[in-house]
């Protein structure tokens, strides 16, 4: 499907699956990607806007990707040009011309490279708090988890609660996009879905796990919790299989949250990426305490 077509040759259509692999593999050469995209367009139906592709000469040049969350907010991301072709207008073609009439006055949220905050803010974005990925071995830290906590699989647990909790922390409350994406999420290979139950079987923790597409990475994302207790406990468990001398974990966390902040302290994670969340059309408030780590920088930042 194509949604623009300029003099030059420049065009804009819809992302297909085929393409991820090459958005995936631009983005994975400034961190480890996972099947994050692969699993945001099985969420959404073929005709669905909000995945773009601009080819150029018969040459994929660039992407974006902007796509509702939950209602009145869209999240943007994968917004890049191969280097060979920047500075050519292309970027601002897709972003401006074709992917901001379908965001509309929709809220949409970005988490951008520090680069392109003063771009951003001229195209009406403001600020919001900064965003950073950090890295690291699965290091065994030897506490006792909280009194009463239990740990189980995801899919041992009426998939309702899991989403009455979920609804606490996602950016917005009932969600059909999130509901459908999470029911992937959890069922993503290689991965693996925990949640926490407090001693009257209340869900009070989600945490989930998956393989990046190359090399010993993984990324935890969500990661939510009651409290940093229950958020490391969850952490311990979800990489305990891992091997502390070959693998690394990856996840974001917002930085205004002392405890997450605390949770990458203990850890002794580093960090690797630092990013601006931005806003446009307005601030959804999005932050929330109980999120530890943000389910996925590349298409869902809550
Ligand atoms: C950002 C990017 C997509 C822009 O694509 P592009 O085709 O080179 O951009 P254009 O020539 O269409 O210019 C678009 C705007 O971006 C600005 N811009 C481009 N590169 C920039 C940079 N490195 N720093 C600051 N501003 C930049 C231009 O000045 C222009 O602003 P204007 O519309 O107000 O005139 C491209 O540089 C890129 O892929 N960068 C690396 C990945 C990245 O940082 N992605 C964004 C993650 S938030």
């Amino acid at each position: 499907m194509i949604y623009q077509e300029w003099e030059d040759g420049f065009v804009v259509r819809r992302m297909r699956a085929d393409d991820a692999k090459i958005v995936q593999r631009w983005y994975g050469a400034l961190n480890p990607t996972a099947c994050d995209l692969d699993i945001a367009l099985a969420c959404y139906p073929a005709e669905e806007k909000g995945f773009y592709i601009g080819e150029y000469q018969g040459e994929i040049v660039a992407s974006a990707i902007r796509i509702p969350v939950c209602e009145g907010v869209y999240y943007g991301s994968y917004y890049y040009v191969e280097e060979k072709w920047r500075g050519k207008g292309f970027g601002r073609r897709l972003r401006d011309e074709v992917a901001a009439a379908h965001v509309g006055n929709n809220v949409l949220c970005i988490d951008a490279h520090d680069d392109l905050e003063t771009m951003n803010q001229r195209k009406g974005y403001t600020n919001g708090f900064k965003v950073v990925l950090y890295k690291g071995a699965p290091k065994r830290l030897l506490r006792e988890p909280p009194a009463g906590l239990m740990i189980n699989q995801v899919s041992d647990v009426d998939f309702n609660k899991v989403i009455e909790y979920d609804n606490e922390c996602f950016v917005g409350p009932n969600s059909p996009y999130r509901r459908a994406f999470l029911e992937r999420w959890f069922a993503i290979p290689g991965g693996k879905s925990l949640t926490a139950l407090d001693k009257n079987g209340q869900v009070i923790g989600l945490g989930c796990r998956r393989p990046a597409l190359e090399g010993p990475h993984h990324l935890i994302g969500p990661l939510y919790a009651k409290d940093l207790d229950t958020a490391h406990t969850l952490i311990q468990i979800l990489t305990a299989d891992l091997d502390v001398d070959k693998d690394t974990i990856w996840l974001s966390i917002c930085e205004p949250n002392e405890d997450a902040k605390q949770m990458v302290k203990d850890l002794q994670l580093q960090d690797d990426i630092h990013m601006l969340r931005m806003h446009l059309n307005g601030d959804p408030k999005e932050f929330k305490k109980q999120v530890f780590a943000l389910t996925s920088i590349d298409v869902c930042g809550f």
